[in-house]
């Protein structure tokens, strides 16, 4: 039995993959098996071939990969597979509804569902990037949202620290509530070394949001120290399911 969150962003370029890799990065340190899942990407670039031998029997020389897969792929087991991980590519780098549409592509939620499920059955931890903001496009009617909500994980929000970000906060909150589904806390990520009245707009998330702040990653261009920023909100998200799974798996199995 294994266990999902669901990363969800304030908008794109807000972090949501600093923080996927981070938890990723902070399960695995705990000794749990676990994988990173983006259901849609958009924007590849070819392979390069020092990059190869980080997936062997997962791409090819000549190989195009998007840089979100790339990094989520190279944290995740060697036995999950790339079509798993990442269901639905496309080269061109925007909106999935576009890109999906000039590749004459339907993304469909059920197939990203049952990709979901062959990774749970490999991984006890699966932490899933979302695409842009919660309301990204994915089809003529569709949007990220529809993928969440097929999922039905929980929900991390990542606040990305800019002017603007209160709002972009509380309208994606507001959103995901919508969606009937659980909001389990949300995660800040400063996206600059001077952002003004930082302190105050993180007391102002923290009032407003009224969910628990998982985490902080300060302003750090490497990425070196992510993971020991993420250890506690690992621990929140994933510790008390993951005993429940095995108590459930335990039962049945006696
Ligand atoms: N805490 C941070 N400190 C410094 N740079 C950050 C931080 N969080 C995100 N960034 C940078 O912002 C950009 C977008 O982050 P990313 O995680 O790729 O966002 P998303 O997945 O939401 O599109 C990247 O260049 C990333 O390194
Ligand atoms: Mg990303």
């Amino acid at each position: 039995m294994s266990h999902g969150i669901f990363i969800a962003g304030t908008d794109t370029n807000v972090g949501k993959t600093r923080v996927t890799l981070a938890l990723l990065r902070a399960l695995q340190i705990r000794g749990i098996k676990a994988t990173g899942m983006k259901p849609v990407a958009t924007g590849t670039r070819p392979i390069t071939a020092p990059e190869l031998p980080i997936f062997a029997g997962f791409c090819r020389i000549g190989d195009l990969i998007n840089d979100d897969v790339a990094s989520i792929a190279a944290l995740s087991p060697p036995d999950c597979e790339r079509l798993d991980v990442n269901p639905y590519c496309f080269d061109w780098g925007v909106s999935p509804h576009i890109a999906a549409a000039q590749a004459g592509v339907r993304i469909a939620p059920e197939r990203v569902a049952a990709a979901y499920e062959r990774l749970a059955g490999r991984c006890d931890a699966l932490v899933v990037e979302g695409t842009g903001g919660w309301f990204a496009p994915i089809g003529e009617c569709g949007t990220m949202a529809d993928i969440a909500q097929r999922l039905a994980l929980p929900v991390v929000l990542t606040v990305g620290l800019r002017l603007g970000c209160l709002n972009h906060a509380l309208l994606s909150a507001q959103a995901i509530g919508v969606s009937n589904l659980q909001l389990a806390g949300w995660i800040g990520s400063v996206l600059a070394p001077d952002m003004p009245a930082l302190e105050e707009n993180l007391a102002a998330l923290d009032a407003l949001l009224g969910v628990p702040r998982l985490a902080l990653l300060p302003y750090s261009v490497s990425t070196d120290n992510d993971a020991s920023h993420l250890r506690s909100a690992a621990a929140k998200l994933f510790d008390a399911p993951l005993a429940r799974a095995q108590a459930a798996s335990t039962h049945l199995s006696v």
